[in-house]
């Protein structure tokens, strides 16, 4: 009950926050573009995960081709213009220089690995972080209002979902009904009007009906998910959790991304 009240709460800091953070608008054709680079940096973010459990169970061959995928993909997205993420052509150079960094910070993380020193290992996470996640993110991402409010709502799903995976695995049903009811909360905002405009961009009040009907559906997964974890029930979990990315993740991007 407290912490249905919390999710309350929670739901209205959310909406004032991006009532804050306003709208960040880019054109449909820089969006696609955008898209990519997002899902690049989701898998940045996976590829330092991947390094922290290599160490966490003694296997340094992980850390190793993390470290060796955060290097070439560094060095892919060097080729890239920035002019295509909605960036300044001026900018080109400072760009570049970044991503040496994380090329330069992965490759101390690799060698380190090589040695098998975990010490070594998270001292270069800790520059990868500094000279490169950070330094491009503080550059490039929050000056340009490029910290898209949508974001905190993907990356959460995204994040409901591993932790159930992880429910799942640990049979903790617990812990699956609670990101079930997050998923529910987030939801909700996500299905006001003022949310559908400013956050996701869609001016056009016939899409939003359309936008807020899959957003509905996802809800309806996640109670069912909540329920099904309730009654300790794995495959009704199993099978309301593929609806919900059928229904709601999967029916969305389809029509809106
Ligand atoms: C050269 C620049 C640069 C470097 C280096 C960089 N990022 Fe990013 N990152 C960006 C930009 C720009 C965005 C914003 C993209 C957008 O939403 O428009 C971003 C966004 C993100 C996001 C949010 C993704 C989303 O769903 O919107 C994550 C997570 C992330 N970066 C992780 C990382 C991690 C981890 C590293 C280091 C291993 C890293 N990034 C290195 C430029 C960079
Ligand atoms: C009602 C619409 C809708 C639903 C439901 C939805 N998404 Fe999204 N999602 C979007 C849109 C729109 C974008 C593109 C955002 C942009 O480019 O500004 C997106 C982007 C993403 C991204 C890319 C990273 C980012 O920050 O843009 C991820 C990851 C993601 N969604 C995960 C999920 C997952 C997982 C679910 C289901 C649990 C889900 N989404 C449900 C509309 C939706």
């Amino acid at each position: 009950m407290n912490s249905r009240r919390a999710h309350d709460r929670c739901s209205r800091c959310l909406m004032m926050l991006l009532v804050m953070l306003g709208v960040t608008a880019s054109s449909p054709a820089a969006r696609a573009e955008i898209s990519t680079l997002r899902l690049q940096m989701l898998r940045n973010l996976a590829a330092v995960e991947r390094m922290g459990e290599g160490i966490a169970v003694d296997e340094f061959g992980g850390v190793q081709d993390a470290a060796k995928d955060l290097e070439k993909w560094a060095a892919a997205l060097k080729e890239e213009d920035v002019v295509q993420f909605g960036l300044d052509p001026a900018m080109d150079a400072k760009w570049d220089a970044l991503l040496s960094a994380q090329q330069e910070s992965a490759r101390s993380i690799r060698k380190a690995a090589e040695d098998e020193d975990a010490r070594g290992v998270l001292l270069g996470i800790q520059l990868l972080h500094q000279n490169a996640c950070l330094a491009c993110h503080t550059t490039f991402r929050e000056p340009f209002g490029r910290k898209a409010p949508s974001t905190m709502f993907m990356t959460s799903f995204l994040s409901s979902w591993r932790e159930m995976q992880r429910g799942l695995a640990l049979a903790d049903y617990s812990l699956i009904a609670r990101q079930a009811r997050e998923m529910q909360s987030l939801a909700r905002v996500m299905s006001w009007d003022a949310v559908i405009e400013s956050t996701f961009d869609i001016p056009e009040p016939q899409e939003r009906k359309a936008f807020r009907k899959i957003v509905n559906g996802l809800a309806v997964s996640a109670s069912r998910i909540e329920r099904a974890a309730t009654e300790e029930d794995a495959g009704a979990v199993l099978d309301s959790i593929r609806k919900s990315w059928e229904d709601g993740c999967i029916a969305c991007h389809e029509q809106f991304r």
